[in-house]
């Protein structure tokens, strides 16, 4: 069984760009929010990128998956499972059929914003899972909780996989881990997936790789407003930068202009000026310990029950149970 809902029409979506666009280029420093990467070119560099040597995450994730999938179905023991920002949804899997083993699973909701490439995975699904309910949501997980098919009908399970929740500042962040505790009911789980803080030297390596896919990756935001908006950037004048924020503990993207740039971006009526070498923050990852990521866990309502990581300890697996 396949529906696709589409909380987000493709005019609210450009509304949205066209806002965040005007904001961040106006706004000193300059930066960009990391939701305008997905589109269907950057949904295909991002799967480029889980690939890559030096882009543990999604390996490490997966191991986890592989040796705890079982473990987890039963600790969740779910009618439902809703995955916010699924992507190609290829560990997703791991979960669905160990899910499906452990008996309850009747319906599974993905959510993400980049509608195209949600369709042409979520569809496969309902194909290979006969009998599950495949109820994929075209939506920003960031203002549409409220309109997530929830059940009513017994526990749930609702996962960010692949440290998706490093994206966001930390303000930000737990006022979305609130929104989640808010749409769950008590008893309901939270499958977080979180980058561990490492060796900042493998951190940076992760987000700047030497065959230059992230560059790519981090460039397209500056595509995507040529092509949505009208822009005249030339995204091969920015230099791709990944920075250690030692700080903050969270791996900062920046594009640095490599000379003068003058940019016009005609559906905004907005004209913007970067200095050379002006950097223009476009995306920040997180990087999460134990007794943090448990506060702010407890902080929107949540008890951390299970952690669990990869065999290098580079990333953790937790399941969280609404109060
Ligand atoms: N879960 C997958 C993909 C991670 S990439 C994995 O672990 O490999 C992050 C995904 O979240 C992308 O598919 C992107 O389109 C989606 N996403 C980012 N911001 C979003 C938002 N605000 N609302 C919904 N989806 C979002
Ligand atoms: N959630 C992923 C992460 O923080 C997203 C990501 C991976 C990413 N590689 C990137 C975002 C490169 C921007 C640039 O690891």
């Amino acid at each position: 069984m396949f529906r696709i809902d589409r909380n987000l029409t493709a005019d609210e979506l450009d509304k949205a760009l066209r806002a965040d666009v005007a904001e961040g280029l106006t706004a000193r420093p300059k930066q960009l929010p990391p939701k305008w990467f997905y589109d269907e070119r950057g949904s295909e560099l991002f799967e480029d990128i889980t690939r890559l040597p030096e882009y543990y995450p999604t390996r490490a994730e997966r191991s986890i998956l592989e040796a705890r999938a079982d473990e987890i179905a039963e600790a969740a023991g779910s009618v439902a499972l809703i995955e916010l920002g699924s992507g190609a949804g290829v560990k997703t899997r791991l979960l669905l059929d160990a899910m499906r083993r452990q008996g309850d699973l009747a319906r599974f909701v993905p959510v993400d914003v980049s509608g195209e490439f949600l369709a042409a995975s979520a569809r496969p699904v309902a194909d290979d899972y006969p009998g599950l309910d495949v109820h994929a949501v075209v939506g920003d997980f960031e203002r549409h909780l409220g309109l997530l098919p929830v059940s009513e009908d017994g526990r749930q399970t609702l996962a960010v996989l692949g440290s998706t929740i490093g994206n966001q500042e930390p303000g930000p962040r737990a006022s979305f881990l609130r929104d989640i505790h808010d749409v769950l009911h008590p008893g309901d789980c939270l499958l977080l997936g979180a980058d561990l803080v490492k060796d900042p030297a493998r951190l940076v390596a992760a987000y700047d790789d030497p065959g230059g896919v992230t560059a790519a990756f981090d460039r397209n935001v500056l595509s995507v407003i040529n092509q949505r908006l009208g822009g005249d950037f030339d995204p091969a004048a920015y230099d791709h930068l990944a920075v250690w924020n030692a700080e903050c503990e969270w791996i900062e993207m920046r594009l640095r202009a490599r000379s003068a740039q003058h940019v016009r971006v005609a559906d905004l009526d907005l004209e913007v000026d970067f200095a050379e070498g002006e950097q223009m923050r476009t995306e920040i990852s997180a990087k999460f310990r134990r007794e943090g990521l448990t506060a702010e866990l407890d902080a929107a309502g949540f008890d951390l029950t299970r952690w669990w990581t990869d065999d290098a300890g580079d990333f953790a697996l937790t399941l969280a149970t609404v109060r």
